[in-house]
């Protein structure tokens, strides 16, 4: 690996820290993955085998060989940079971040995989605000290319460009988001179209499949290779500024999180893993569908890089 930061430590096992594990083990990288919680390094040794056979084919040993797996956070003592998936809980964070200030070297780089709490809230946990940066993978963790790299107001040029060149090591594109904003680039528009996709749920406009077909197989394909902005160039400024002046107004703003969305929290349908959705998922579908997902999106994602690349 090209790059200082060899030695890293990831607090979380769930499903984002065992695919960040998974991809810096398969990299090359020396990881020792930590979590207190009764069975979930149990858990994630198994997720890990799955992520490392669909894309480190015939590496999974070595891989797997250079996880280092403990239930104690002194264990992150030697490393250069430590990456958080905890819960999305801003008091958790807080504390685990103060002890290992206490526990690392002074040198060594803080990171949070946190989805959109404050990235400055979560430094001043620390004395190293200049070593602390918001680094947001998507799911699967190990698969999807982009990590937006998020400063605090104190994140100094040489922690933005070793955090940086440590995930082009692995094989990420990294994207630094300039200013703390909540929810960063990609979740507030992530969240946008959420919103509008609930909306024309609850107003029946469709059925929750056709919605999903009518953005994957347009606006979905689409994206892979164009962003927003740029289809709005290739479409026309002036065409987008015709359809916006009328139809803005329409679209769904409300501030609150919808009845609908509500109501199945509070029934406990919670999507794949409760079994109830926008769909029905049995056990045996869930681990299909994200391991055939998993294994499409690598697919996708080494052609993109191809075409990129020119190759
Ligand atoms: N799931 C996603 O799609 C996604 C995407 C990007 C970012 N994130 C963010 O990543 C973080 C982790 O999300 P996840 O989906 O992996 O959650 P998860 O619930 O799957 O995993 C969290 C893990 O943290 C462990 N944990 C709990 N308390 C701990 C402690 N005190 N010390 C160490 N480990 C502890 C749990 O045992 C669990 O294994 C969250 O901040 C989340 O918002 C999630």
């Amino acid at each position: 690996m090209n790059t200082p930061l060899k030695h890293l430590a990831v607090v979380g096992a769930g499903g984002m820290g065992s695919g960040i594990a998974a991809l810096f083990a398969a990299r090359g990288a020396q990881v020792v993955l930590i979590d207190p919680v009764d069975g979930a390094l149990d858990r994630a040794r198994a997720s890990i085998a799955r992520q490392l056979g669909v894309y480190a084919a015939g590496g999974e040993g070595e891989a797997m060989a250079r996880i280092r797996m403990s239930p104690d956070l002194d264990a992150a003592a030697e490393c250069d940079l430590v990456i958080e998936a905890v819960p999305e809980n801003l008091e958790l964070k807080r504390g685990i971040f103060a002890k290992l200030d206490a526990i690392c070297a002074p040198g060594a780089i803080f990171a949070t995989n946190t989805s959109g709490l404050s990235i400055n809230a979560l430094a001043s946990a620390v004395t190293r605000r200049e070593r602390f940066v918001g680094t947001h993978f998507f799911t699967p963790a190990d698969v999807i290319p982009l990590v937006e790299v998020v400063r605090n107001d104190d994140t100094s040029e040489a922690t933005v460009a070793a955090v940086m060149d440590a995930l082009r090591a692995v094989g990420k594109r990294p994207v630094l988001v300039r200013r703390d904003i909540p929810g960063f680039i990609a979740n507030r528009i992530q969240h946008a179209l959420a919103r509008e996709a609930i909306s024309l749920l609850e107003k029946g406009v469709a059925s929750a499949e056709d919605i999903d077909e009518v953005v994957k197989w347009s606006l979905g394909i689409r994206l892979a290779l164009s962003g927003p902005l740029e289809q709005r160039d290739m479409n026309g400024i002036d065409v987008h500024h015709a359809i916006a002046s009328y139809l803005y107004q329409d679209l769904e703003n409300r501030q609150e999180p919808s009845e609908l969305l509500r109501g199945k929290v509070e029934r406990g349908e919670l999507g794949a893993k409760s079994g109830q959705g926008f769909y029905a998922w049995s056990p045996e579908r869930r681990e299909r569908v994200l391991r055939e997902k998993s294994e499409a999106l690598a697919e996708l994602a080494a052609w993109l890089e191809r075409k990129a690349g020119g190759g």
